[in-house]
């Protein structure tokens, strides 16, 4: 009887475990870095986690020490040291230590990259990432929600935001910037591995904050440079006959007026623009993948999935123009 209430407290404990070790896929973990500045990030967390264990473990020991040990009156002398020692001296040199040590973290982490190296401008707005390579010629190449990266190289970010604070966040790759309106903060950050991680907004920025999210593919960098490439490039002109009425569609119903696409009279800036929209992971700031059925979806019902999106629905259009319209972003690659 009474070991029932302690097996179902070990299992308790087991499956919380399990369940917080599955939340740190390394997808958006900043305990599994896969960068330069993530990984100084983590072993600053490691060595306050196991300092404050430490600690901790002495304070209980004390503590148990004088309440069931040696629970009677205690040398006032002995007292007194322990006082001044364990409550003054100790967290002072604790404390300074700490401070010295995340200080000396700091030129490191804000050292920008190379003069002619990437830099990216992201712009947080409610609620999805605007994303525009400066080209060194002063060229520059938008797109949204998503964001590519050379493996090995350093990469500047200029954050900013049009409207209200957000907070630009790769827990993989390095800390969190705020994004501030009328001001630009930047980050700095090189990845060491390939693969797909996942940024947020790590601010509350309006009803649909913890919907604002974005891919981040970490790339070798000679694919890398070839993606750059094919994201410069205008819209290509599709040829199958549904995807042309969607074109059609899409600039005949005023698509343009907020979106841009390259290459076509749509040149709108509210919205995301949309030249390679079908290339990338996913659409809504990381709410919908990029099937024709995601589409259609997010034009008849934005503010269903996306609370308070200035995105207007679309259910006036017909199901022949949604299908249609849907055909061509999907080719959008
Ligand atoms: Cu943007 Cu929270």
């Amino acid at each position: 009887m009474k070991h029932a209430p302690a097996r179902r407290r070990s299992a308790l404990v087991l499956t919380a475990a399990a369940l917080l070790l599955a939340g740190c896929g390394n997808v958006q973990s900043a305990l599994l870095p896969a960068g330069v500045e993530a990984q100084k990030v983590a072993d600053l967390f490691f060595v306050m986690a196991i300092g404050a264990f430490i600690i901790w473990i002495i304070v209980i020991a004390i503590a148990i020490y004088a309440t069931l040990i040696h629970p009677g009156k205690h040398d006032a002398r002995k007292a007194r040291g322990l006082i001044i020692g364990g409550g003054v001296i100790l967290p002072v040199i604790v404390l300074t230590s700490l401070l010295v040590y995340g200080l000396a973290l700091m030129p490191e982490l804000r050292k920008p990259p190379a003069r002619d190296g990437l830099r990216i401008a992201v712009s947080g707005e409610q609620w999805w990432w605007r994303v525009r390579y400066l080209l060194p010629g002063g060229d520059e190449v938008e797109l949204a929600n998503e964001i590519r990266l050379p493996a090995g190289k350093r990469v500047e970010f200029e954050l900013s935001s049009p409207d209200v604070v957000h907070s630009f966040w790769i827990p993989a790759l390095a800390g969190k910037v705020d994004m501030t309106p009328g001001r630009t903060t930047t980050l700095s950050l090189t990845p060491t591995e390939t693969g797909i991680f996942r940024g947020a907004c790590a601010e509350f920025c309006g009803a649909s904050h913890a919907l604002m999210n974005f891919s981040v593919v970490v790339m070798k960098p000679g694919e890398f440079e070839e993606w750059l490439q094919g994201q410069a490039e205008p819209a290509a002109t599709p040829r199958e006959p549904l995807a042309m009425r969607g074109r059609n569609a899409f600039l005949f119903n005023g698509c343009g007026a907020c979106h841009a696409i390259r290459g076509t009279s749509a040149i709108g800036k509210v919205g995301p623009d949309l030249t390679h929209v079908g290339s990338r992971l996913g659409i809504a700031a990381g709410t919908l993948a990029t099937e024709p059925a995601d589409f259609r979806d997010w034009m008849t019902r934005p503010k269903a999935i996306k609370p308070e999106v200035h995105m207007p629905a679309f259910g006036m259009l017909s199901d022949d123009e949604l299908h249609a319209i849907a055909a061509y972003l999907d080719g959008l690659k």
